[in-house]
């Protein structure tokens, strides 16, 4: 963590292209426990650029969700940003997030106003006690100073915008009155109601059927469009990738793997982990369905392997220099990084 430029004063100095909304560089998040240490994220560096759709991708417990915990100084009490920098654009300021309390008054500005987050369950973005209305509102109205009225009046428009069917009588609802689709429209809602700068979506399709995902992400487009906000997507599925995003960035145990354009990623895979992600996509062949999974399984986060992470499962796995040490992340086209050692980084081992 930084203690250079605390939260809230510019960073001076800093390379930070003015197109550039969010810099994530060599971001640690560490859960302490009796057990031990659990590395959730572990040296991750990604830009988010004004207006533009970066994916997530990555098998479960590679750290999408804590990475996106990170931004939002969300994270459970015992888990601790180790390391690194989050750096934000906040109108031409940049602020590190990773510095200060969680509930200063800079974080909580830009939280929930310059960067809004939906989830998987979008019960756990409302409470079931008060209707949606109120729970729109409020947060309209703790980010703006507007009167409930003219409040009301911006939280029917995001419903619509949304594409509920009956706005004027939806904003008077509770979760429980609402189908599954909807309960997940009403949390964009929420999510957009203060218009934010950056919306991070952490798999916010994988509990609905097909057509209502196909429904959400294409409001999510639209909507990105219309505003020109960045997204950051974090799924699973890289169908949901290939499709909607422009960059991606792909991560195994904590690591950065592969990132870049979502063109060079998935034209021109690199990392035997990415080629094995694409290979274990189902495809469709005359009367089956076929399946490539990834060979072996993710370790215990309390037992991971020395040197690169994925070395264990690999096909490619050179003696002698993958088990040893971790390889850094190499260029290898403009907007396409690797971080393994068939591609170079072997003459940087001491
Ligand atoms: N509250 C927590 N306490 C302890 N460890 C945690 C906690 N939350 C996450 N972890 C650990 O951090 C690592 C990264 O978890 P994370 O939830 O970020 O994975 P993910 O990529 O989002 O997975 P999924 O695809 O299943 O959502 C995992 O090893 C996980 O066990
Ligand atoms: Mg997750």
């Amino acid at each position: 963590m930084s203690n250079s430029h605390p939260t809230g004063a510019p960073v001076q100095a800093l390379a930070f292209p003015s197109d550039t909304l969010l810099s994530v560089r060599n971001l640690q998040t560490h859960f302490l426990s009796r057990e031990g240490t659990v590395k959730a994220v572990d040296g991750v560096t990604f830009d988010v650029k004004q207006g533009e759709i970066l994916g997530i991708a990555g098998e479960s417990g590679c750290g999408k969700s804590v990475t996106s915990q990170s931004i939002m100084r969300i994270l459970p009490k015992h888990a601790k940003i180790v390391g690194g920098e989050i750096l934000y654009n906040h109108q031409g300021q940049i602020i590190d997030l990773t510095a200060g309390d969680p509930d200063s008054r800079v974080i909580r500005d830009i939280r929930g106003k310059e960067i809004a987050m939906i989830f998987q369950e979008p019960m756990s973005a409302f409470s079931p006690v008060h209707t949606i209305g109120n729970q729109i509102i409020e947060t309209i109205r703790i980010h703006q100073p507007v009167s409930k009225e003219e409040a009301r009046g911006q939280a029917i428009e995001m419903l619509h915008r949304v594409g509920m069917p009956n706005p004027g009588r939806n904003i008077d609802q509770y979760t429980f009155n609402l189908s599954g689709g909807m309960r997940q429209r009403a949390m964009v809602a929420l999510a957009l109601s203060c218009r934010p700068k950056l919306l991070i979506a952490d798999e916010p399709t994988t509990a609905v059927d097909v057509t209502i995902q196909a429904q959400i992400l294409r409001l999510l487009r639209e909507i990105q469009a219309d505003l020109g906000m960045a997204i950051i997507m974090i799924t699973h599925d890289l169908g949901v990738i290939a499709e909607l995003t422009d960059r991606v960035l792909i991560m195994y145990l904590g690591k950065e793997v592969e990132y870049g354009s979502v063109e060079h990623v998935f034209h021109r895979p690199k990392h035997p982990y990415t080629r094995g992600l694409l290979a274990s996509i189902p495809k469709m062949v005359p009367g089956r369905i076929e399946i490539e999974p990834i060979e072996g399984s993710v370790p215990s986060p309390y037992a991971m392997p020395t040197g690169c992470k994925f070395h264990p499962r690999c096909h490619d796995f050179i003696p002698g220099v993958c088990e040893v040490r971790d390889p850094p992340l190499i260029p290898i086209a403009p907007d396409h990084e690797v971080s393994c050692y068939l591609y170079g980084g072997r003459e940087a081992r001491p």
